[in-house]
């Protein structure tokens, strides 16, 4: 028999570990998005087929600038390939396939009202102030986009974790009354410095502190824009420099921030300083290393006329082949 030929043929393709990660384009990436998702993705790549996805249809489930948005997309684009995706990796915008639309359709049909209803996200606005359609069925969307890539593992944190499991729900129940059609997905853990929290509110992951961008350092950020915003960090009282990550949680963010950019542990690198200031310089120059190459690199591409166009284009051709076979066969189990 021919093993290859029956492999592709088959309905679902497992033969290697497949991950797709997610970003939506609300705001610049930040330090937060490298540690806790782009960077392990990369480290990934050699042994899993990566999919890396900026989600531009998620950033429309609340009030947005159009401008903004093309703007940031792009950017995100650029800043990932620039963070260095491996060939391998198909990396796209989730509008330049359809796919995505068609597959979230036939999914609100697998899926309650009430399922989607529950969602904290959703319950956290809803009522408190108006809000889009698009907000209450945006996770079915999530899980459309992770469907369709018969993804296995998607790296969540705590705050999509939920809408991973209406996901594997759906595909569930979508397999079990139609027939086998999904690869049914688990969430990945990121690992250390996961999270990634705001400089200035250790209580909130970074990114998600509503009050200000002080506390959130852009992969874009020049190097003098690293220092102010380290150097303002809150640390907790107390100047000798332990991990107490329940009682110092400022202070453990900033030793978790070092630990990751250097590939260590909180409580080793903390051995290495005797006061707060040592600490925040170390931090200044280990993540300006960090990004510099990837910033380079982000010159580099924005820099070439028509690159970015021409390597969005190609990502998207990779990315349709397979979702509209998914599709394909999701259409004939449903009865289309
Ligand atoms: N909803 C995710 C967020 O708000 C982004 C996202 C969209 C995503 N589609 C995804 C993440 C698919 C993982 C997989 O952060």
């Amino acid at each position: 028999m021919s093993t290859a030929t029956a492999t592709r043929q088959s309905p679902i393709e497992t033969q290697t570990l497949r991950r797709l990660s997610g970003f939506k384009p609300t705001g610049e990436l930040h330090l937060g998005n490298y540690l806790g998702a782009i960077r392990p993705t990369l480290d990934a790549q050699r042994t899993t087929e990566s999919i890396v996805m900026i989600a531009d249809l998620h950033a429309l489930t609340a009030e947005h600038d159009p401008q903004r948005l093309r703007r940031l997309t792009r950017e995100a684009l650029a800043t990932l390939l620039a963070a260095g995706t491996a060939p391998t990796t198909v990396c796209y915008v989730q509008s330049d396939v359809p796919e995505h639309a068609e597959l979230h359709y036939l999914l609100e049909c697998a899926t309650g009202h009430g399922e989607a209803a529950r969602m904290i996200q959703f319950k956290e606005r809803v009522g408190r102030q108006p809000v889009r359609l698009s907000l209450l069925t945006y996770p079915v969307l999530m899980a459309a986009d992770i469907l369709l890539h018969d993804a296995d593992e998607v790296p969540v944190g705590d705050d999509q974790a939920q809408h991973l499991e209406l996901a594997r729900d759906v595909a569930n129940r979508f397999n079990t009354r139609y027939g086998r059609t999904f690869v049914v997905p688990r969430g990945a853990s990121p690992g250390v410095a996961a999270r990634v929290m705001d400089l200035t509110d250790p209580t909130a992951k970074m990114g998600k502190s509503s009050t200000s961008d002080a506390g959130v350092i852009g992969l874009l950020d020049e190097p003098d824009t690293v220092r102010r915003k380290v150097m303002r960090a809150v640390t907790d009282p107390g100047g000798q420099v332990v991990y107490d990550p329940d009682r110092r949680p400022g202070l453990a963010n900033l030793l978790e921030i070092l630990a990751a950019c250097e590939r260590d542990q909180p409580d080793v690198v903390a051995l290495r300083f005797d006061s707060y200031a040592r600490l925040k310089e170390a931090l200044v120059d280990a993540i300006v290393d960090v990004l510099r190459p990837i910033q380079g690199r982000y010159r580099g591409i924005v820099a070439e006329r028509g690159l970015l166009e021409d390597i969005r284009r190609d990502g998207a051709e990779r990315a349709r082949d397979r979702a509209a076979r998914t599709v394909a066969r999701a259409k004939a189990a449903i009865g289309l």
